[in-house]
Parts: structure tokens; C-alpha cells; sequence
């Protein structure tokens, strides 16, 4: 097992390797220093008839009095009315300052749950147990937390730090395929962003070094995250591809799902570095070769017109200018604001030929 330490408004562990789960109420007590109390089990429909036994036995057996919350899988669940019914959940018990959240499940049960915590009693702690990969290598750490509003995704939100992640590798064996490789466009953009090791690591095999694979990417968000909690600079590093992607999702109605459409912007965006002569088209060349390894997507047909007038609705955007995040060698990247009115060229410059 690595255990990484971040160094954020709270200190916490993330723990990667395998059998975590039966382990997960001992660890948490360990983490936590705290034994007997309320836990909250926070899961979806799609996860509990998996984990939810074993989790629920594992804290019980550290000591723990366990309440469950299982709400319907998918994207269209975080929000308020769930948000709410998971408060007024945790007030029933009821659940006090001294007790805990976990969020098992994926990016979606780890927002929601994380925000509850974060408002519940003015604040109390969770534990995140993620069960997919883009969960175990981005949502979990960070302390991002959100519901989404009718006017976008992620659009309430808090900065809260969980007290523990517990990644075991051993729950990604459940995993579709397809969810499996949005978490894979996720450590490829760690690669790109700036870890030449990382991509040496992809170029070889992701499952043979898997648990290295997932702490490293863990490492490097930590990096960025001890650097700019606030995401105010540093840390949108980590938007590589994500303009162009969260546009890409809004054009599919969200059919695209969030790793496909990172894969996309990550392609579009260092397509249209190169030709504006800001990186070497050698890294365009690589990153094409991760992807088409990976069996990730570099393109969706959508043209440059519907991408720009998506990508202007991003809840990044300041005022005037987005900034953008771009591969300018190999395995490294730079912000760069960009006036919104410059931005359809940017994107238009990516343009595959099909369009
Ligand atoms: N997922 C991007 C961030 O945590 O900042």
C-alpha cells in the first residue's frame, strides 16, 4: 500500500493499493483518532448492491453505528433535492459535529456527499472511497465538493478537504470498460500537464503498474492542490483539456462522458498549439498515440461555432477572458488568458479535417 500525505486547509492521507475496503472502518478510525459515533454511508444504486455490505460490516466492526443513504446512480441525481434529502437523512439519526460522512462511489456520490458534509452542522468530516478510476486520481482529492444547478454543472460548491481517501484498487475490477478509460484520459492529462515519468509508465503498461500509476497521479494533483487550494492559479493546470471537453459534454447532452470529452479538448487543444506554433508537434503526435492506445476519442464532430458558444458558459470564465491551459513541450503545459473573443479561433484552430 503508498500512503500519500496532503498538506491543504486539512491534512489528510490517501491511501492506494488493494483489500482496503474490508480495512475501511479501522483505517478510518486510525486517521479520524476517533472510535465509536455516528457514520453516514453515502452510496448509489449502482455501487451499494456491490459494496455497500462490506462497507457497512467494515465500519461497523471498528466500532462505528452505521446509516446508510443510497441514491439513484448518474450525473442528474446531484443535485439539491438529493443534497437536501441526505441533510435531513443525516439530521434524523441524528448525526453531530463528532460524527462522519463516507462517500462510496464515484465522482458524483463523492461531490455530493463531500458538500453535505461540508454544510451539515456547519461542517463536519468525510471520508472518500472512491470506486472508479477518475475518481481514486481526481475527484476524491482536492476537497472539491458540488451539486449541480439547473444553469450548470457543479455550479454550487464548496472547498471542503475530506479527512482520509482510501483507493483500493481492488474495486476497479467491477468497472465497465468505458468508465474505466475516462479515468485513463485523467492521468494522461497528469502527463501532459508536466510528468514525463507518468507518460513513460502509460507508454509501457497501465495495469502492470497500476497502483504506481494511480499514486503518482494522486501525487501530482496533490502538487497543484498544495500550490493553489483555491484554484486560483496553479492548480487550473489541471483544466488541460477541459474548456474544449466540458463544451464537448454540453454539445452531447452529456452522452459524452466527462473522460471522452477530456480526451477531445486535450487532442483540440494541443492541435491548436501546434499550429499556432506554441508546441512541437512531436507531443501532438504522442498524446494522439496514449489516446489511440487507450481506445480514447480525439474527435466528436461538433464544429468550432457550438464548441465556442458551450465553452463561453463555463463557470471558469472570468469577465472577459478564459484562460486556457496548453502543452507547450513535451509533457508540460502553461495557462494562457485568453480575451473571449479570441477564443472561437482557438478552437477552430484544433478543427479536425472533418469539419
Ligand atoms: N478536477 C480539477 C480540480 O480538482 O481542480
Amino acid at each position: 500500500m503508498k500512503r500519500l500525505t496532503v498538506h491543504a486547509s486539512r491534512e489528510y492521507d490517501v491511501l492506494v493499493g488493494r483489500d482496503l475496503l474490508n480495512r475501511a472502518g479501522d483505517l478510518a478510525r486510525e486517521a479520524l483518532k476517533k472510535s465509536g459515533g455516528r457514520v453516514m454511508l453515502v452510496s448509489e444504486d449502482r455501487v451499494a448492491p456491490l459494496y455497500l455490505e462490506r462497507a457497512t460490516e467494515s465500519f461497523s466492526a471498528a466500532g462505528f453505528s452505521v446509516f446508510t443513504y443510497v441514491f439513484e446512480a448518474g450525473e442528474s441525481s446531484k443535485n439539491m433535492n438529493t443534497l437536501a434529502g441526505l441533510l435531513n437523512r443525516m439530521a434524523e439519526v441524528p448525526m453531530t459535529r463528532s460524527d462522519f460522512v463516507v462517500a462510496l462511489g464515484g465522482g458524483v456520490v463523492g461531490d455530493l456527499a463531500g458538500f453535505a458534509a461540508s454544510v451539515y452542522a456547519r461542517g463536519i468530516r468525510f471520508v472518500q472511497i472512491p470506486t472508479t478510476l477518475l475518481a481514486m486520481v481526481d475527484a476524491s482529492v482536492g476537497g472539491k465538493t458540488a451539486v449541480d444547478l439547473p444553469a450548470g454543472k457543479n455550479m454550487a460548491g464548496t472547498f471542503w478537504q475530506p479527512s482520509l481517501v482510501i483507493c483500493d484498487l481492488d474495486l476497479l475490477d467491477t468497472l465497465p470498460g468505458e468508465t474505466f478509460r475516462c479515468g485513463v484520459a485523467e492521468i494522461i492529462k497528469y502527463a501532459f500537464i508536466g510528468d514525463r515519468e507518468l507518460y513513460d509508465h502509460l507508454c509501457q503498461s497501465l495495469t502492470d503498474h497500476l497502483e504506481w500509476i494511480v499514486a503518482r497521479s494522486v501525487a501530482d494533483k496533490r502538487d497543484l492542490v498544495e500550490a493553489d487550494e483555491r484554484d486560483t492559479g496553479a492548480r487550473q493546470l489541471l483544466n488541460l483539456g477541459h474548456t474544449i471537453g466540458h463544451a464537448v459534454e454540453r454539445c452531447s447532452d452529456f452522452r459524452i462522458p466527462h473522460g471522452d470529452a477530456v480526451a477531445i479538448g486535450m487532442h483540440r487543444i494541443t492541435s491548436a498549439a501546434v499550429k499556432k506554433g506554441r508546441c512541437d508537434r512531436n507531443v501532438l503526435v504522442c498524446l494522439d498515440a496514449l489516446l489511440d492506445r487507450y481506445g480514447l476519442p480525439k474527435s466528436a464532430g461538433f464544429d468550432a461555432d457550438s464548441l465556442t458558444q458551450a465553452a463561453l458558459g463555463d463557470k471558469k470564465r472570468q469577465g472577459d477572458s478564459i484562460t486556457l491551459v496548453l502543452p507547450c513541450g513535451m509533457c508540460k503545459s502553461e495557462r494562457m488568458a485568453v480575451p473571449v473573443g479570441e477564443l472561437r479561433d482557438w478552437i477552430a484552430a484544433g478543427g479536425d479535417a472533418e469539419e
